[in-house]
Formats: C-alpha cells, sequence, structure tokens
C-alpha cells in the first residue's frame, strides 16, 4: 500500500520550501523504501529551490541522508529490510562503458527509482539527486542503499552521502594524497573541511587551510589543517608558496568552486603536482590561463565528481574509521534541526554560519 508521510518540497523557483503531505509508492522491481532518520541540508538542495539545476519543479528535496530500509521490491539482494543505510547518488549500472572498463565511479548510467513518488493529488516529484530525503520516507533504487555498520549515529553517517565524502574523496580517491606530501585546500566549508581531513587520514605532513572567513580556518585547524592562511589579508599562492619551501604543495584541491580560486590553486601548486577542483562553478564561469603555463607546470589538474567515489567500497569503510574515532564525522555537525526548519537552515548556510544542519526524523 502506497503511504502518506511528511515531505519538504519546493513548488515554484525561489518559493520559500514547506513541509507538504506526500505518497510514496511500494517498492517495485528493483526498488527499496527507506525510513529516513537524518538527512543533511546540502548547497545542491538550495540550488534545486533556485532553479539552477532544472526546472522540473515540484523538487522533493534532501539527499544527505541515513536510515533503515522498510521494504524492498521483487529481485532486490543488495540491502533487506532491517538495513541501516547511508543513501547514495551513485548506484552503478554495472553496464555503462566507464562501467565495463573498470572505473564504475564514474559510470555514466547510474540508477534510481523507476516509479514517482507524488504530492497527494497525484503531481509527480523530482527527488533531489534522485533520493529526496527530507521525508518521513523516501523511495529510492536499491543500488542506492549501502549498508552500513549500525553503530554509527545516522546524523554523521548520513554526511557520507554527499558533501563530506566529496570532500574526502577529493584528497583520497582524486587527489591521490600519500604520506608525507603536503597538501592545500582552497575554501573550508563542509566539502573543503572533509578534504583537509581526508588528507590527513591520507598521511599528508603539511596541510594548509585557505579561507576567508576566520570561523572556517579556526575549525580547519581544529580536525587537522597544519596551518592556515586567511586569504582576504594574505595573498595565498604566496603563502603556500612559503610553507612549503618555496616550491608549492603537491596537491592543491578547489573547494569553493571559482574561477579566481582555481587560478589560485593553479599557481600554489608544486611542479607536477595536481590540482583538483571539486568546488562546482556556475554555468556563466570561465577560465583563462597562459596555455604555456599549463604545459610548462606538468602535472595533472583533476576534476573530482562525488569525490570519485565508489560507495559500496568507500562508505562501509569510512564508517568503519569513524566508529574508531579516526574520522571525526560528529564535527560537520553544526546544529540537528526538525523537518519543518530547512528554509531557516538555508538561511544559516548562506551566510557561513554552519558545516552542515541535519535534519533528524
Ligand atoms: N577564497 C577562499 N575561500 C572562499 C572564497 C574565496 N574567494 N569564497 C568563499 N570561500 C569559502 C567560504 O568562506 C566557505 O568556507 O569557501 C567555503 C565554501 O563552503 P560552503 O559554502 O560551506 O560550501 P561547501 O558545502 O563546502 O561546498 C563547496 O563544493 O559541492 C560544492 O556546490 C558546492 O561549490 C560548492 C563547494
Ligand atoms: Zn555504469
Ligand atoms: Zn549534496
Amino acid at each position: 500500500m502506497a503511504q502518506e508521510v511528511r515531505g519538504v518540497v519546493s513548488r515554484e523557483k525561489d518559493a520559500p520550501v514547506a513541509v507538504e503531505t506526500i505518497v510514496v509508492p511500494d517498492p517495485g522491481p528493483g526498488e527499496a523504501v527507506v525510513r529516513v532518520q537524518a538527512c543533511g541540508v546540502c548547497h545542491t538542495d538550495l540550488h534545486y529551490k533556485q532553479g539552477g539545476i532544472s526546472d522540473t519543479y515540484p523538487f522533493l528535496l534532501g539527499h544527505e541522508a541515513a536510515g533503515v530500509v522498510e521494504s524492498v521490491g521483487a529481485g532486490v539482494t543488495e540491502v533487506e529490510p532491517g538495513d541501516f543505510v547511508v543513501l547514495n547518488w551513485r548506484a552503478v549500472c554495472g553496464q555503462c562503458r566507464a562501467c565495463r572498463r573498470g572505473r564504475p565511479w564514474y559510470c555514466f548510467d547510474t540508477h534510481n527509482a523507476a516509479q514517482p513518488m507524488t504530492l497527494a493529488d497525484g503531481t509527480p516529484l523530482s527527488p533531489a539527486l534522485g533520493i529526496g530525503a527530507f521525508a518521513d520516507k523516501t523511495l529510492v533504487a536499491a543500488g542506492q542503499c549501502t549498508k552500513v555498520d549500525r553503530r554509527a549515529a545516522p546524523a554523521a553517517a548520513g554526511l557520507l552521502g554527499c558533501g563530506v565524502m566529496a570532500g574526502l574523496g577529493a584528497a583520497l580517491n582524486t587527489g591521490g594524497v600519500g604520506r608525507g606530501d603536503s597538501v592545500a585546500v582552497i575554501g573550508c566549508g563542509g566539502v573543503g573541511t572533509a578534504a583537509v581531513m581526508g588528507a590527513r587520514l591520507a598521511g599528508a605532513a603539511r596541510i594548509i587551510a585557505v579561507d576567508i572567513d576566520r570561523r572556517k580556518l579556526d575549525t580547519a585547524a581544529r580536525l587537522g589543517a597544519t596551518h592556515t592562511v586567511d586569504s582576504r589579508a594574505t595573498d595565498p599562492v604566496e603563502a603556500v608558496r612559503e610553507l612549503t619551501g618555496g616550491f608549492g604543495a603537491d596537491v592543491v584541491i578547489e573547494a569553493v568552486g571559482r574561477p579566481e580560486t582555481y587560478r589560485q590553486a593553479f599557481y600554489a601548486r608544486d611542479l607536477a603536482g595536481t590540482v583538483v577542483l571539486v568546488g562546482v562553478p556556475t554555468p556563466e564561469m570561465t577560465l583563462e590561463l597562459p596555455l604555456l603555463d599549463v604545459f610548462g607546470r606538468g602535472g595533472a589538474l583533476k576534476s573530482s565528481w562525488y569525490g570519485d567515489c565508489l560507495p559500496s567500497r568507500d562508505f562501509p569503510m569510512l564508517v568503519d574509521l569513524y566508529l574508531q574515532d579516526r574520522l571525526d564525522l560528529d564535527a560537520f555537525v553544526s546544529e540537528t534541526i526538525a523537518l519543518d526548519d530547512v528554509e531557516g537552515a538555508f538561511e544559516r548556510m548562506h551566510r557561513g554560519d554552519v558545516l552542515r544542519s541535519v535534519v533528524l526524523l
């Protein structure tokens, strides 16, 4: 039987989001219904509301979530009712050209639920990133559920579903940070701070946090940065070079998503070093660089989509590190809020007051 539950819906561009009754169908073949326990508030949810991602309103927002599988449809073998899961937006298909080449973290045909969730009047909802988890329950493809150790706090574990994974993966997967490396992270919000933690997990010797907000630098220092640079007061390229023997960092992670910070990342990197772009630019942004510098400085310029993560490989491992006190996911949870406070959380996010607000259900 389809169920009526509460969900946070964005009905039209820029209008405040509201808690509404939504209809969650029973899971069909390959689908699962998940009782959501916690869901973080991400920039992408705000971008949906602002029409920056598509115009297929109404949206059911929320996508950084953990919960318990309630029911599964025919043919589902990867999870069963009662499993504690983190939701992901990379349910790999196994068949596209990336999957067949053994690089499923680039999967070009990821799975979502086939049936729509709807408003009470039957209007189909577009779930954010194919998830829609600011809701008591949500319908997803079974492959979007990654089983992890149930001893983890849902508010912390759920954050692995998006921004925190993006930052950790930018350092661990895309950047390939290794023991003894020097790393600079430009922009230390939720994503950049996770990149700082990833660099620390990987054994980086020097981790330089760069931001224009003193509060963010203090948090980054508490969570693993060995040096901080306030780029409002100091030229970050000069500062990173000074802190690395005059050369630049081995890996520079850009976690803002702007041309000027990308340029800083490009020049704050040592010869043959790596730049990782994990911040997401907007369509009108362009980048101009001397092509001779791109050639002459060598190395690698990479982008990191979702931290190049493979949920089935990375989520259980990171939850285990969390449970062993080696990865402080709790530090990202600035506040826990109720379902009807998502609009307020967007404002706090916009002001830079929080790393993450997390809705508890
Ligand atoms: N130089 C350095 N830091 C900057 C600059 C700048 N010019 N402009 C902004 N910042 C800092 C902010 O002070 C903030 O700490 O970048 C950080 C951005 O953090 P958040 O707003 O919390 O965003 P976050 O969730 O970390 O995401 C960062 O990655 O996933 C994408 O869409 C997301 O593009 C965004 C980026
Ligand atoms: Zn695929
Ligand atoms: Zn997100």
